[in-house]
């Protein structure tokens, strides 16, 4: 292997999300999402967990700015809270909570940090979910109306933008398996939903134009491509179905592309699309995020609506049994770069779940640290191969609520005692660093 092939362009960055870090959920007028009524009910959350104080970040983010700074870190992706900006969902800003986020942007720079600002990462305002959520086209209206009040309040203060993260997300595990926020079960609002988060970052797209502000723009999406079971036709079928069902829907109309036939024809799945949509969806992005974590297998199933269905795999397991699969992560960019070959690409989340120990104030987890070490070799191969990968974000900086896994999965490259909030680096953190610094040793 050669040696650094991260140029200094690269950009080196961790990432978190503001439901799960933040806390302060009723202070400077922050009203309720969809995230905190969902937690409310009983079953939703591993041991009945919540993010009411989470991991404190809105009172802790000089001392959490600080700590970045000291493991070298270059950029730090948050994600706004919409119910802070605009708490009952439509309608008055609320000067308090932008506040919140010019008071993080501006440590961050101070400290040399460049600010990845995401402005759906899933915390809809429960108002909104009342009259719909997702399934409802109005939304993404709404949606386009906040994320006006974020770029002209927090355009000075943001070096890149990302409209939504993760609307596989939102939409399927939010309205289809109802494993997420809000928890409904309905294939047809789960479709819906696709469609108008599809359109709720085209609308954004098209108003941060008409705002001459320079920062780039995108979004991040988690592109699932799961391997065909075995190699007879009808698997490898089922896998490209499950692109399609998972990924393209998403992916495809951001390249002017539409919507994949293997959904509307061969699932006949239809999307509620007017006039002018697959235009305004199609408003071209200025680089992509990907979100990768693992890679499954499935095989052909004639009575699932998406015709596949998930086998297990054997590689060896994190500690959710989530695969490592480093090498899926290879494929994916090949697979999205090909929409595009120039498009600028950055990892916007990679990171697994452990068993993290602390003992004597250290946190030995090498698990972890194998696993970054091998999804960043992939790194290095796919820029020799000719991906355009421009930086890679750890999920995450530090442990916090993980969705419906509550605070029983660490993904945080720092321990965080949930009793006394005490930030402490684990290995992975100090290992980070390190190759930030330009120690290349990862493969
Ligand atoms: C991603 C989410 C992120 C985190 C990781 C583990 O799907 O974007 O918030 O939960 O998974």
């Amino acid at each position: 292997m050669q040696q650094v092939r991260f140029d200094e362009e690269f950009l080196w960055g961790c990432a978190t999300a503001s439901y799960q870090v933040e806390g302060a959920i009723d202070e400077d007028g922050r009203k309720p999402s969809i995230w905190d009524a969902f937690s409310r009910v009983p079953g939703n959350i591993m041991n009945g967990d919540d993010g009411t104080v989470a991991v404190d970040q809105y009172h802790r983010y000089e001392e959490d700015v600080k700590l970045m700074a000291d493991l070298n870190f270059q950029a730090y992706r948050y994600s706004i809270a919409w119910p802070r900006i605009i708490p009952e969902g439509v309608g008055e800003v609320n000067m308090a909570g932008v506040d919140y986020y010019i008071r993080l942007s501006k440590a961050l720079r101070s400290k040399g940090l460049s600010v990845v600002a995401t402005l759906y990462h899933w915390d809809l305002p429960q108002v909104l979910q009342e009259r719909g959520g997702w399934a409802n086209r109005e939304t993404a209206y709404h949606f386009q109306a906040y994320a006006e009040a974020c770029f002209e309040h927090l355009g000075p203060y943001v070096d890149r933008w990302i409209t939504l993260n993760e609307p596989f997300c939102a939409a399927y595990l939010g309205y289809r398996t109802g494993e997420h926020a809000p928890g409904i079960k309905d294939e047809e609002q789960a479709n819906r939903a696709v469609h108008h988060l599809n359109l709720a970052h085209g609308l954004a797209m098209r108003s941060y134009r008409k705002t001459g502000l320079k920062a780039p723009i995108g979004t991040t999406l988690n592109p699932i491509m799961p391997r065909p079971a075995s190699n007879k036709r009808e698997d490898i079928l089922a896998s490209e179905y499950a692109r399609a069902f998972n990924t393209d829907v998403f992916l495809l109309p951001l390249f002017n592309k539409g919507y994949p036939k293997q959904v509307t024809e061969g699932m006949g799945i239809s999307y509620p699309v007017e006039k002018g949509d697959m235009e305004i969806i199609a408003e071209k992005i200025d680089f992509l995020g990907i979100n990768y974590y693992q890679e499954g297998a499935v095989a052909y199933d004639e009575s699932a609506i998406s015709k596949h269905k998930d086998v297990p795999v054997w590689q060896p397991v994190t500690n959710q049994r989530w695969p490592v699969t480093p090498y899926g992560l290879l494929r994916i960019l090949h697979y999205v770069q090909g929409m595009d070959k120039e498009l600028p690409l950055y990892i916007t989340e990679n990171g697994c779940a452990n068993d993290d120990i602390l003992k004597e104030g250290r946190v030995h987890d090498l698990f972890r640290c194998d696993y970054i070490n091998k999804h960043l070799a992939i790194c290095e191969q796919a820029i020799d191969e000719g991906i355009n990968l421009k930086g890679y974000f750890i999920w995450s900086f530090l442990d916090n609520f993980e969705w419906a896994w509550g605070y029983s999965r660490r993904f945080g490259i720092i321990y965080v005692d949930y009793e006394t909030q005490e930030r402490i680096p684990k290995d992975s953190a100090y290992m980070l660093r390190d190759v930030i610094a330009g120690y290349c040793e990862f493969d």
